[in-house]
């Protein structure tokens, strides 16, 4: 099948690529640019794994054909922090345990992250209902949660990294 061209922005990077029309986002995002941060999950949009902000919101990268993002801007958990400085929200998963074999770690990262830009005070229910469809096999959702408010909560400020 002939590759078309592709031109959208990831972490502030702009790109232009040529790809097959039905490769998927997570495709593109993990074999074509390497940030294998994204997962790739169960591939039929029950996981959240593969999550990331399009334009600012989540979406879920396996269920999106690259070539329907041509002009977006697209963040992935790579894009969240650079390796001298974590986000807030990556120190609180490291200080809670809120991960353990990491799989649906950048899926959580994306949620959390869109959640606290649009409600920057929310309520456990509300962190639980932000996170309801990212599936975590291994801890059992407590730390994640206590870890996002802790965040919300204000103990990890930008400024105090
Ligand atoms: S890999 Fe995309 S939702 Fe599971
Ligand atoms: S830490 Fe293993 S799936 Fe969440």
């Amino acid at each position: 099948m002939e590759k078309k061209l592709l031109r959208l922005t990831v972490n502030a990077e702009y790109h232009e690529l040529y790809i097959k029309p039905k490769k998927l986002l997570v495709e593109v995002l993990r074999d074509e640019l390497g940030l294998t941060g994204t997962k790739r999950g169960c591939n039929t949009g029950a996981c959240c794994a593969c999550s990331v902000l399009l334009n600012g919101m989540t979406v879920k990268s396996c269920s999106v054909l690259a070539m329907q993002v041509e002009g977006f801007e697209v963040t992935t958990v790579e894009g969240l922090a650079n390796v001298e400085k974590l986000s807030p929200l990556q120190l609180s998963f490291l200080d809670h345990g809120a991960y353990q074999c990491g799989f649906c770690t950048s899926g959580m990262l994306i949620s959390a992250t869109s959640l606290l830009s649009e409600n920057p005070k929310p309520t456990a229910e509300e962190i639980k209902e932000s996170i309801h469809g990212n599936i975590c096999r291994c801890t059992g959702y407590n730390s994640i949660i206590r870890a996002i408010k802790a965040v919300a909560g204000g103990k990890y400020k930008e400024d105090k990294q």
